[in-house]
């Protein structure tokens, strides 16, 4: 009989196919160990309560703690009749105890139960990812202090725009993960709620020790309500949008790392260990592990989405279709614990060619620089601009390059320009000048150096 455990009001079995679609068992036996710590506590909680007795307590708790050992050693596994993770485990918890085992589940429904294991999980997986974005970090970091002085084009609308110390481009990666940080540390003080207690939606009739639960399973506080308890994934769809934001703010990353290792730019090379080949073309070293970073990122999108539609119209408490809130939470953890450390491990490995960066840098990069000259000498802003675009276009129109113009040139746009104008031509003066906090110069990025380790030891 496939239906055991809720069988009595029914004279059938359930259709094989819709018994399949029904179940979760094949996605949701990773929550076993939680599950598990979840019943231990409950037991304990239903002695207290005076439902069970001390003896009653001690054979669930040490019929529960044989099961996870079996399931941590492989030797119980699931069967096809098994619905769910939460009656695989009570069946067997049966099987080893005989009828006590049928106690353990007085007071509580499966509502409560999967809320409650779904936010132990979380907690759980939010520590795990942080761990990893922090590998990220950490490769980005030692990128930065290890590439000090290296200069390369800043780019706009892939346009070069101004030149940048590679250190601190490396650092603008850091802090958007940063922020994602801060996200899942935020995110895990809102989840860490204990639902259990709230039964089917109702609250349960016995007088179980919510907090007692709660501090068993380190839970700091018990939710407020039991409707919204058994109806609430609002953790899973937070989880879902942070992981959405890591992985974005490493496509991203992902993307300009593309571009660099082109032969165009040359600016990088990663590490055969994070390239792979053409099955035909013998030359090709395809940056195969960032582009998957970027379509990852995109999948991830389709997550969250798909979990938010979902949840947009579902009546009052527990419905069905919140058994489809595991499968997306999951993949995305399982993705984001692949996609970081490689991440981390391109970045280690990848080669800087600071030569192929200096050779890019096109003279007109420092125009701006050029209406500062001016802007030095009493000219408004806007007339400098103005001016040293005549200038970008004399150039253009004599096809030199912007530090070949002759000063005759220079000085047909304005007689403020003298001699030392070709001082301006000087990507490192452009740099240093840019001093400000969270500016390009050395020595503003060695504070935000600092800035970065320090949020690393905080963190
Ligand atoms: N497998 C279910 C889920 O993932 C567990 C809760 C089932 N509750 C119920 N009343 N059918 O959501």
């Amino acid at each position: 009989d496939m239906s055991k455990l809720w069988g009595g009001r029914f004279s059938s079995g359930l259709d094989p196919i819709a018994w399949e679609y029904n179940a979760s068992i094949s996605f949701d036996w990773r929550l076993a160990e939680v599950d598990i710590r979840g019943s231990i506590a409950w037991a304990k909680a239903l002695m207290k309560a005076g439902v069970i007795s001390l003896d009653e307590q001690q054979q669930i708790v040490k019929g529960l703690t044989d099961v996870l050992s079996e399931v941590r050693s492989g030797k119980f596994k699931h069967e096809p009749t098994d619905e769910d993770v939460h009656t695989a485990i009570e069946r067997r918890l049966i099987e080893l105890t005989g009828p006590v085992g049928g106690k353990l589940h007085t007071g509580r429904s499966r509502n409560d139960q999967i809320a409650t294991d779904f936010t132990l999980w979380l907690v759980e997986a939010i520590d795990r990812i942080d761990a990893f974005v922090k590998l990220v970090q950490s490769a980005l970091v030692d990128r930065a202090e290890n590439d000090f002085g290296i200069i390369l084009p800043g780019y706009t609308h892939f346009q070069q725009s101004q030149p940048i110390l590679l250190s601190h481009w490396w650092l603008s990666h850091f802090w958007p993960l940063a922020r994602d940080r801060q996200r899942l540390g935020q995110l895990r003080e809102r989840a860490a709620v204990l639902p259990l207690g709230s039964g089917a939606l109702a609250g349960t009739p016995y007088p179980v020790d919510r907090k007692f639960l709660a501090n068993q399973l380190g839970l700091k506080a018990i939710t407020p309500n039991s409707i919204d308890a058994v109806s609430n994934r609002d953790s899973a769809a937070e989880f879902l949008f942070v992981s959405t934001m890591i992985a974005l703010h490493l496509s991203r990353l992902a993307e300009m790392l593309i571009l660099y290792t082109s032969a165009e730019f040359g600016f990088i090379e990663l590490s055969d260990a994070y390239s792979t080949g053409s099955s035909l073309m013998p030359q090709k070293k395809n940056p195969d592990t960032l582009e998957l970073t970027r379509g990852k990122a995109g999948t991830m999108i389709g997550r969250l989405a798909g979990l938010l539609s979902v949840l947009k119209g579902l009546p009052s408490a527990y419905d069905k279709d919140l058994q489809e809130d595991k499968v997306p939470v999951f993949e995305a953890s399982d993705t984001l614990c692949l996609m970081l450390p490689v991440v981390a491990g391109v970045l280690r490995t990848l080669e800087v060619h600071p030569e192929k960066m200096h050779k890019a840098l096109d003279p007109a990069i420092l125009a701006t620089d050029l209406a500062d000259y001016l802007v030095r000498k009493g000219v408004p802003f806007r007339q400098a601009h103005a001016m040293v675009g005549q200038i970008v276009r004399r150039a253009h129109d004599l096809n030199l390059l912007l530090n070949q113009l002759p000063l005759k040139e220079f000085q047909k746009v304005s007689p403020l320009f003298e001699e030392d104008v070709h001082g301006v031509f000087d990507f490192q003066a452009s740099i240093a000048h840019r001093n400000v906090p969270g500016g390009t110069s050395p020595a503003a990025v060695q504070i935000q150096l600092q800035q970065a380790r320090q949020f690393l030891e905080q963190h």
